[in-house]
């Protein structure tokens, strides 16, 4: 099969690296890609939102199958796009229709579609600027802290969390003012969970699913998950916490409600659910839902599986997954994100890395990285991820950093508590 993966990031190097080693692939190309993608297969350099150069594209190099990494893609509409068109609807696109992908492009969409499927979640009322009176009513009715959440995509920004009720509210004018631009329009409002969050990936093709090992990552920029918020600075798999039973309450509640949901409102959906979780007193509910893997997630979850994941994705495109077993690694994966200095602010590209070719017993995801003149330099704020694998979390974690020693770039920065919450770890 001739496939085009769309993206650029850890997560598309993970796909990659895994689409690589199936005996099914003929051609890999990777729309725009990254240095290490441009190792398994070809970089075409074409925004993976440019549908009529996906198009072009496409036939031009007889492509069997679009695997879409990243939301905008599919929030934009990439597989109805295909489907439309007679001349690419032979193509399977992994990825959810338009309207699935609204899971992750309107929050109050998918709050509405958990309600009416019984899905445990945050209670919320959402507000648009002529019920900003209701909005601020349900804000009293609630204690503090308080969630203010912008409906749209707003690149991982749009949701505030705030202690005092006065500021939620100043915040919620504001939001709704445009604080993030069209997609605060509708605001949010939930209820503040508390308690530990994971990540549960479901691969459905809109009839039956198979559950892909669960993870944990870590997404504030400092040690003790302090500071701002960033895509990810490192994820572990499994997680410790999410024993047989829960993850057995996970799929009861959460995960068959959901395909179930999906297939009755007629909503076509063939691709990853990401399900954002949060154990509140043993007990799961949804934080969010996104319609990809995430990353660094996928870098942790794509090396468990042993799976030939093409023949999955086939499997996916002719709704014939309910024949297909998944084999599981039963290693844990753990992996670190290297990073430009001052990210998630501002920071520096275009700095050399060397020392990759030193790693060893660690694979080296790109996530931020271009090749300029033969070497490799770093283009974005996470720029490597390192995973290892090992018997305990504790073990693959130590193979990761010690091989993180080995690699270099101006101004490098990690954390080195990714799995602190377990065990008190620290490296
Ligand atoms: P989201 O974009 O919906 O995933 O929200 C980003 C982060 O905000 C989540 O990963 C949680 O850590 C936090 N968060 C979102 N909603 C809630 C909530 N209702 N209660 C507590 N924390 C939340
Ligand atoms: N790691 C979280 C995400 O991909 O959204």
């Amino acid at each position: 099969m001739n496939v085009l993966l769309l993206g650029s990031g850890g997560r598309e190097h993970a796909l990659a690296w895994k689409l690589k080693q199936s005996k099914n692939l003929n051609s890999l190309f990777i729309a725009p890609g990254n240095a290490g993608t441009a190792s398994l297969g070809q970089n075409v350099p074409m925004s993976a939102t440019d549908f009529p150069k996906l198009k072009a594209f496409s036939l031009e190099n007889k492509i069997d199958m679009v695997v879409v990494g990243p939301e905008d893609p599919l929030v934009q509409g990439v597989y109805d796009f295909f489907l439309a068109d007679k001349e690419l609807s032979h193509i399977a696109v992994i990825g959810p229709s338009k309207i699935g992908a609204k899971l992750e492009g309107s929050k109050d969409f998918a709050k509405e579609f958990m309600m009416r499927h019984n899905i445990p979640t945050a209670q919320y009322k959402s507000v648009t600027s002529s019920t900003i009176e209701e909005g601020c009513a349900f804000l009293d009715s609630l204690s503090a802290p308080y969630v203010l959440k912008a409906d749209g995509l707003a690149a991982g920004k749009g949701v505030l969390i705030i202690n005092d009720l006065s500021e939620a509210k100043e915040n919620l004018r504001k939001m709704l003012d445009g604080m993030f631009g069209a997609s605060s329009r509708t605001v949010v409002i939930e209820e503040f969970l508390s308690g530990i969050e994971c990540s549960v990936f479901v691969l459905t093709d809109g009839k039956s699913y198979k559950i892909l090992p669960v993870a944990k990552d870590y997404k504030r920029i400092g040690e003790g998950d302090t500071g701002l918020n960033t895509g990810g600075m490192g994820a572990i798999s499994p997680v410790p916490f999410a024993d047989e039973t829960f993850m057995q309450t996970v799929e009861n509640e959460i995960v068959i409600p959901t395909v179930e949901g999906l297939r009755k409102e007629n909503i076509t959906y063939k691709g990853f659910i990401f399900i954002g979780l949060i154990k509140v007193n043993g007990e799961p509910k949804v934080i969010e839902y996104n319609v990809r893997m995430g990353d660094p997630e996928t870098e942790v979850v794509i090396p468990r599986l042993k799976s030939d994941l093409l023949e999955l994705f086939s499997a996916v495109a002719t709704e014939t997954l309910h024949e297909k077993t998944l084999e599981i690694d039963p290693r844990c994966a753990t992996t670190v994100m290297m990073v430009s200095g001052g990210y998630p602010e501002h920071y520096e590209k275009g700095k050399p890395i060397s020392g990759i070719e030193n790693v060893e017993n660690s694979l080296v995801f790109h996530a931020g990285t271009s090749l300029k003149n033969g070497e490799i330099v770093s283009s974005g704020g996470r720029v490597l991820a390192v995973t290892s694998y090992g018997g305990t979390i504790e073990d693959a974690l130590s193979t990761s950093y010690e091989n993180m020693g080995k690699i270099n770039f101006e101004n490098v920065y990690y954390r080195r508590d990714i799995g602190f919450d377990l065990k008190n770890l620290r490296f």
